[in-house]
């Protein structure tokens, strides 16, 4: 049974100095191009740039109130990086109290030129988390209306069992991609569509599949490159259309900083991979035929 897709999520990491470093007016151009197609949700990061892609972001919004209400933000909060931008960070560590999270939120609001971010998650599972401080800041928040929805990224099935107990967790953000296939069967995509929460995969295209000519890569790019035939459509579209064929209904965080990758990705929506093409892409992954 195919159920009706998500569209794609635009992931913003790579757009400020941890990639393209985009003017404000590239800013505007590349987000309106989004809307144009009907992309309105951008992933953030307190962290992205060292803590400077939020603000160069935020600059595209100041004073541009209708443009505010017409895109959805995503940031995160929760680790604490080594940086010049945070001297007094002594090592890379993560904080999920009541005080950072709220700090953290605070200044993500300046950094947007908003007064709410629309979904706040938190990057990392904090060894040192307190659930019920974790699940009565974000309720705080919430009835401020500071943040509108809540959830987490990288977390196990059992640390989102442990935090849903205390409030609802309504997204999962995880690495889920033909270089990445933990999430298949380690319960975490079993876990959200048992529990209602949106899946989210990073990197959907692949960590590093363009980039380093592993064997792996080469083995998975060379079966996309041949789908891509069969299905007249790009080899970037077959890596999403194979996320998309899972039941869980995953939402690709794109991250490319090319506007004709990001349309490209919204028309892998479209592409209803048949299963044993799925199946040969696993095992393009894997070396092997499954069992
Ligand atoms: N929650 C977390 O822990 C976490 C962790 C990492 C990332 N994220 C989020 O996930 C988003 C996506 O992550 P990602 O950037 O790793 O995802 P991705 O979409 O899998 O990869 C994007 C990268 O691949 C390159 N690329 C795409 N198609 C290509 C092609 N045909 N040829 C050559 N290069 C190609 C892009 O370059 P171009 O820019 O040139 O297209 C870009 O550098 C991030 O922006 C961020 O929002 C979240």
């Amino acid at each position: 049974m195919k159920k009706l897709q998500h569209k794609p999520i635009v992931g913003c990491m790579r757009w400020g100095v941890w990639g393209e470093n985009f003017t404000t007016s590239q800013y505007e151009q590349i987000i309106n191009q989004c809307l144009a197609i009907g992309l309105d949700i951008f992933d953030h990061a307190d962290i992205y740039g060292h803590y400077t892609t939020e603000a160069d972001f935020g600059h595209a919004l100041k004073g541009n109130a209708s443009l505010r209400t017409k895109i959805k933000i995503i940031t995160k909060c929760g680790i604490n990086m080594l940086t010049p931008k945070r001297p007094h960070h002594a090592i890379k560590s993560y904080d999920t109290s009541a005080a950072h999270i709220t700090k953290s939120v605070e200044q993500s609001l300046q950094n947007f030129h908003t007064d709410y971010i629309d979904t706040l998650l938190i990057h990392r599972p904090d060894i040192l988390m307190h659930v019920e401080e974790i699940a009565a800041t974000i309720t705080t928040l919430k009835t401020a209306g500071k943040i509108k929805s809540f959830g987490v990224c990288n977390f196990t099935t059992s640390q989102v069992a442990l935090l849903h107990k205390y409030i609802p967790i309504e997204h999962h953000q995880v690495e889920i991609s033909l270089t990445n296939l933990n999430a298949f069967d380690n319960g975490v995509l079993d876990q959200c569509q048992l529990e209602n929460i949106e899946a989210q995969s990073w990197s959907p295209m692949g960590n590093g599949i363009f980039t380093e000519k592993t064997e792996q890569h080469t083995r998975i790019l060379a079966e996309a490159d041949s789908l891509s035939k069969a299905y007249e459509c790009s080899v970037n579209q077959i890596l999403l259309a194979f996320l998309y064929a899972h039941p869980s209904r995953i939402v690709p965080v794109i991250g490319t900083t090319k506007f004709e990758r990001i349309q490209e990705a919204k028309k892998a929506m479209e592409i209803e991979l048949k299963r044993e093409d799925f199946y040969k892409l696993w095992s393009a992954s894997t070396r092997k035929e499954v069992a």
